[in-house]
């Protein structure tokens, strides 16, 4: 592994993003020993003027979260923020960069006092209004200047645009100023352990291999689910809306796991090569394969326009013209304020032809890959309901991770792509093309959509979303097992 002084750099480091999700992934690194206390200081770049150790008083709220915390924990929350500095600056001002730079410059040259390396990676936890202005600056002022090697590395969240126009210029931006393999692009769906487990459960598995394809798979589902509405960010949801929010990036970046040919080898170019292709065989989206809702509720957000037609609920049905899986519709549901918080794959396979147990038969064969909560797979069968008599039921072959890895911690996604950044793995982050073909699928509906030509039609808080998604769901094949539930197994 590389070493020599690594420096972080949170840039908006008093936003949401920083607190809850960046800096308590860069402790849960630093608590596992990925980060060392001779090697790293993260800084904190924001506009608000506080001091070094406001900022470490805010974020302590954010990783000592449980009252009984143990003192192991507490006494490595104060290492840690002893590791965090505060760097105040615009997010356009060069002199302000520069000093940051400076900043930067006098930790490298404490910390390899003999020789080595200078690592600097700059995570953009902003708003993507000021992504060209600060990758400008850091590109004019705080690139690494080490003749001893080490890099510069810059992560970049989404929104990445609205639609394959301003998303091709924000590239173009960023793309004119940094290379390809120094920008990572973070869908977090990407760092989820389910969602990693895809190519190792799709291509070590004989099993799998003859069945995945139109001859066996009837549909395939991926679906997200959250309890609560936008609360809070309704200002914000409102311009983008749950395709922009949630499909067309986490659950797009899932379809091209499931549905990708086999990569060449494991490098993350191979990989990506793989996601491009299916992308691109994606057909236009049709405007009978989408249905819209919005939560009653919605619009009483005083940020939400009193007539937005934002839909906060969509369920749209991707066909994929190739020879793996023309006919084979891929239904890709996500929405807010449903009755339930759960993500899942959900791949449902054809009848049996020729089925003598046909009459007596509860449901279909699916294959289910629970993302979030409680990490699980299992496999629906039809079984012989045990006791005396002949009769059939469905049952599970169950993989419940808490059940079967009792002890192991599954890391956060966020956790994991960081330390991925600072390895300089690429494959789970999204690469410029692929970033193109997944808007080149989803914006002429948008801006349908934007125009109001297709409406989002009201739903019930805590509901499952508007009836005429399951009767889309019904028309494109799938068919629900009835009187069967997936009860987790109880430690
Ligand atoms: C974000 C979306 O990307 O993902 C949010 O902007 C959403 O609207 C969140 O709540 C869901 O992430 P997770 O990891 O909680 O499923």
């Amino acid at each position: 592994p590389e070493t020599g002084s690594l420096s972080i750099v949170v840039l908006g480091a008093s936003g949401d993003l920083a607190k809850k999700k960046t800096f308590p992934a860069l402790f849960n690194l630093y608590k596992q020993g990925f980060l060392l206390e001779d090697e790293v200081l993260i800084f904190g770049y924001a506009r608000t003027k506080i001091s070094d150790e406001e900022l470490r008083n805010r974020l302590r709220g954010y990783l000592i979260k449980d009252k009984d915390a143990s003192s192991e924990h507490l006494e490595a929350v104060s290492k840690f923020l002893h590791l965090v500095k505060y760097v105040s600056g615009s997010y356009d001002s060069e002199d302000d960069f520069r000093l940051l730079d400076k900043e930067i410059s006098k930790h490298e040259s404490e910390t390899n006092t003999t020789e080595g390396s200078s690592r600097r990676l700059f995570y953009l936890a902003l708003p993507p209004s000021v992504y060209p202005s600060v990758s400008k600056m850091i590109k004019t002022t705080c690139m690494n200047k080490s003749d001893l090697g080490g890099w510069t590395r810059v992560v970049v969240e989404k929104p990445f645009g609205k639609d394959l126009e301003s998303a091709e210029q924000l590239s173009n931006q960023i793309g004119g100023l940094f290379e390809e393999p120094q920008i990572y692009r973070i869908d977090h769906y990407l760092g989820k352990e389910l969602v990693q487990n895809m190519l190792v459960l799709r291509f070590a598995n004989r099993l799998f291999l003859p069945l995945w394809n139109r001859d066996n798979i009837a549909n395939v589902q991926i679906v997200f689910r959250e309890d609560f509405g936008t609360e809070g960010r309704g200002g914000y949801f409102d311009q983008y809306g749950i395709i922009r929010d949630i499909i067309q990036n986490h659950l797009l970046q899932i379809f091209c796991l499931v549905a990708m040919e086999k990569p060449v080898s494991l490098r993350p170019e191979h990989i990506r090569d793989e996601k491009v292709k299916v992308l691109q065989s994606v057909l236009p989206i049709k405007d009978n394969d989408v249905v819209l809702g919005q939560y009653e509720g919605y619009r009483d957000d005083p940020t939400v326009p009193d007539n937005s037609n934002t839909p906060t609920f969509a369920t749209v049905v991707l066909r994929v013209h190739n020879e793996r899986w023309e006919g084979v519709p891929f239904i890709l549901k996500a929405g807010k304020a449903l009755g339930s918080r759960k993500a899942d794959i959900r791949i449902q396979f054809k009848d049996v032809p020729g089925d003598i147990f046909k009459c007596q038969k509860q449901g279909r064969n699916e294959f289910v890959i629970r993302l979030q909560p409680s990490e699980a797979m299992y496999m629906k069968l039809t079984v012989k309901q045990p006791g005396l008599e002949m009769s059939t039921a469905q049952s599970e072959l169950d993989l419940s991770y808490r059940q079967r890895y009792q002890g192991v911690t599954i890391p956060e996604a966020y956790e994991r792509l960081i330390l991925d950044t600072i390895r300089g793995d690429q494959q789970h982050f999204v690469r410029r093309d692929e970033l193109k073909a997944s808007w080149e699928i989803f914006t002429p509906l948008l801006h349908r959509i934007d125009k109001g030509e297709l409406k989002s039609i009201p739903y019930k808080s805590g509901s499952r979303g508007p009836a005429e998604a399951d009767e889309l769901l019904e028309k494109a094949g799938y068919v629900q097992t009835h009187g069967y539930i997936w009860i987790p197994p109880t430690l």
